[in-house]
């Protein structure tokens, strides 16, 4: 585990913005830089961290962390499902097939929890008894595990609008993919997140849910992009407590970005307004969560990286 001196000493050395037109065109997302040039996207993981959507400020080693947790499980479910991936070349930096974004967010669920009004137990609570074209049992209480993972679909919603949870014939509706195409996706996401859920155990976690993004290679088929299984993506509890403290009533032990909703939410921010400030404090314990949740997926110690990013980045990528 990195040292509580070295997290700090970071604070002030993230890595906010790139700038690098030699790599190809620029499109900034709220935590990727990403290059796009000769059907390759090169992505930057910047240490940008975003909640309710908006981007808060940066978090120690985050960019690292999440790059390479995202490295390792697309390496190590490759023999399941396709990826994006051609090269690591950098700590911080991923070089993909560029692809084009199937526009629905793939979400498979385990448990019937959350907290936004987009969670499945927002709406579970709230009486909604078939979600997603799926038939929810009655009785379930906050955090439950379901029979089996769901495949919750989510539109984006147009800015300023609610994303918003539909099912496989409103995806369908869309016309942005074949049904022919929905099934096969949806066949990649349960293969994927059964794999997580049981390399997860075997590291004493709970793989909860976690968000796909897929998209459609010039060829036509299809591959996961972006991240999968990483802790801005999924949510993840230890194993376990869970059981003593679902049975107690107590919230499970999590090891994910929602520490930081929590954070802002106990202050009083709820997405609305310019954000607050991210105190040194928030942004170390994010830090050590970020970094915990690395050494745990993935059974190797964290190595920081401690060059100057754009320097690094200019010689890794060789430009
Ligand atoms: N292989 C790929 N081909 C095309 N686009 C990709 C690929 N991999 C990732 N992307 C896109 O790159 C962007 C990554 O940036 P980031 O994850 O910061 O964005 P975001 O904040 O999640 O979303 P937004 O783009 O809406 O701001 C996303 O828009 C994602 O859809
Ligand atoms: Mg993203």
């Amino acid at each position: 585990m990195v040292s509580e001196e070295l997290i700090k000493a970071q604070l002030a050395k993230t890595l906010e913005t790139t700038d690098f037109p030699a790599l190809g065109e620029k499109y900034a997302g709220k935590v990727r830089d990403c290059y796009i040039k000769d059907n390759r996207r090169i992505i930057v993981v910047t240490d940008r961290i975003s909640a309710f959507d908006v981007v808060l400020g940066t978090i120690p080693f985050k960019g690292q962390v999440l790059n390479q947790i995202a490295a390792y499980w697309f390496e190590v479910t490759k023999h399941l499902a396709s990826n994006h991936i051609i090269d690591v070349p950098d700590p911080t930096v991923t070089v993909a097939t560029e692809c084009e974004i199937i526009p629905v967010e793939f979400v498979m669920r385990a448990y019937v929890t959350g907290v936004t009004t987009t969670s499945i137990w927002y709406h579970y609570s709230h009486g909604t008894r078939r979600y997603c074209g799926h038939d929810l049992p009655e009785g379930m209480r906050k955090n439950q595990k379901l029979d089996r993972p769901i495949l919750t679909p989510s539109t984006k919603a147009a800015k300023g609008g609610h994303d918003e949870s539909v099912s496989r014939d409103e995806v369908l509706a869309l016309g942005v993919l074949t049904p022919a195409e929905f099934d096969r996706a949806a066949e990649m996401c349960a293969r994927v997140f059964a794999f997580g859920q049981s390399l997860a155990s075997q590291r004493g976690l709970i793989l909860v849910d976690t968000k796909y993004e897929l998209g459609r290679r010039r060829d036509g088929s299809l591959c996961f992009v972006d991240e999968i299984h990483t802790p801005d993506s999924s949510r993840y509890w230890y194993a376990d407590d869970y059981q003593a403290r679902f049975d107690r009533g107590d919230e499970p032990r999590g090891l994910d970005k929602e520490y930081v909703r929590y954070a802002l939410a106990a202050g009083g921010y709820l997405g609305d307004g310019p954000p607050p400030l991210l105190s040194d404090e928030i942004r170390c314990e994010a830090a050590r969560r970020y970094v915990s949740l690395y050494e745990l997926v993935t059974g190797r110690e964290f190595v920081p990286d401690f060059d100057e990013p754009l320097a690094r980045i200019h010689k890794n990528l060789k430009f």
